[in-house]
């Protein structure tokens, strides 16, 4: 059983509508036992019978959830780096898909890698982020666009759950866009979308059914009836929507329930209010607009709207080429307009809304698994402020330490 000590805060991250409220407890220490927490609150009052116990001493640094990342591509094949340089010459995303590039691009690649080669690149991924804080990580398919390499990308996330100490959300994402053999026939490929989404049920492959819904991909018609199919045979839904232009997919996404609506740099008053009505997480991936050189969603606007805010990687080697979830923290501050404690909770708590796990994980709280991640800090927005590498000390998943540079 062991305790904390000697941390400068603890940011518990309540799971309240108060976006800014990180729960804070200065000199702050918790206390678990195996996988659970046990006691949380300052370090003056630790209870006696915990006094005696295996003691972490984390020398001044704070003390926050483990990071959650709830928007990944994290199984494909190759990089595209030669689309970077395109977009930086002024070419748009939507003209190199129309070139061929994109997505259709990955889905080659990923379709000829071997399923070993596709889990050792995601073991590696996930631990790469695990030095960065992060516990849990969503991980979608969605490059493999046919039932042997949609299958193969979704097994190697159970693979990877099974090896590697990060807790694993898996996404169906058959409906990415349509592949090059049905581009004549989107009615048999979105066919073959519904008999997959049952297949991957009943296999418990995955937890959700994601869509974008997007000119290049589907429309809002076709989405409804995909994921209307999907919550039939049990999945949880959430979708890319107003990425690159508006057509009301949030709108009937927050319609059917969906946990999440993530991108939204395009979003309306109409899908920000209907965010608010069904209490759907609406996902910012600033890193994505970043890269595509889109004007950034304005999260300002929608947690003043009382909009609960999530902010992930979108980690992917088109529109989003970097795992690193604190940078996308801190374009969440710089160009979304959030604070440094909402972007926290955004990465925590919100970001387990998301995922349908806010009541196991996302805050440190009594009951809650020990998912803690300490860092160099004096303070939460001193650590998105002074941005710096290696802030990380010490990464704790399910109880048990997974990196630690201390
Ligand atoms: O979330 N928007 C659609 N899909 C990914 C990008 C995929 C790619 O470019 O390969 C995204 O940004
Ligand atoms: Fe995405």
């Amino acid at each position: 059983m062991p305790v904390i000590r000697n941390a400068s805060f603890v940011a518990t991250c309540p799971d309240d509508s108060v976006q800014a409220n990180v729960g804070l407890v200065e000199h702050g220490t918790v206390v678990w036992e195996g996988d659970s927490i046990l006691w949380v609150g300052p370090e003056a009052s630790l209870p006696s019978e915990y006094h005696s116990l295996e003691q972490i001493d984390v020398r001044g640094a704070g003390v926050i959830p483990g990071l959650i990342d709830c928007h990944t591509h994290l199984a494909f094949g190759g990089w595209r780096e030669g689309e970077f340089e395109q977009r930086i010459l002024g070419v748009s995303y939507l003209e190199i898909a129309q070139r061929g590039g994109g997505i259709l691009s990955t889905v080659e690649k990923t379709r000829i890698a071997s399923e070993e080669s596709l889990l050792a690149l995601c073991r590696d991924r996930l631990r790469e982020m695990n030095q960065l804080g992060v516990t849990t990580v969503e991980c979608k398919s969605g490059y493999g666009l046919d039932r042997e390499t949609e299958l193969k990308i979704l097994r190697v996330y159970k693979k990877a759950q099974q090896l590697e100490p990060t807790n694993i959300i898996s996404t169906y994402l058959g409906a990415h866009t349509v592949p090059q053999e049905f581009r004549h026939d989107r009615k048999s490929y979105i066919q073959l979308v519904l008999e997959l989404a049952e297949q991957i049920a009943s296999e418990t492959l995955a937890s959700f059914c994601d869509i974008f819904i997007e000119e290049s991909a589907f429309t809002v018609i076709e989405a409804r009836e995909i994921l209307t199919h999907a919550l039939q045979q049990g999945l949880q839904v959430k979708v890319h929507s107003d990425q690159l232009s508006n057509l009301g997919g949030t709108q009937m996404a927050a319609e059917l329930g969906a946990l999440s609506a993530d991108h939204l740099e395009q979003i309306s008053q109409q899908g920000i209010d209907a965010l608010k009505r069904s209490g759907t997480v609406a996902v910012s991936l600033p890193l994505a607009s970043l890269y595509t050189f889109q004007p950034p969603l304005d999260a300002r606007k929608l947690i003043q709207c009382e909009v609960p805010v999530a902010v992930a990687t979108d980690f992917n080697p088109g529109s989003a080429p970097s795992s690193h979830l604190p940078l996308a923290l801190l374009l969440a501050c710089t160009l979304n307009r959030m604070t440094p404690a909402e972007a926290l909770k955004g990465a925590t708590i919100y970001a387990a809304r998301a995922l349908g796990i806010a009541s196991e994980r996302g805050s440190i709280e009594p009951g809650k698994k020990a998912d803690i991640c300490v860092l160099t800090t004096p303070n939460v927005e001193h650590w998105l402020y002074n941005f710096g590498e290696a802030r990380c000390q010490l990464t704790i998943v399910n109880g048990s330490v997974a990196f630690s540079r201390m």
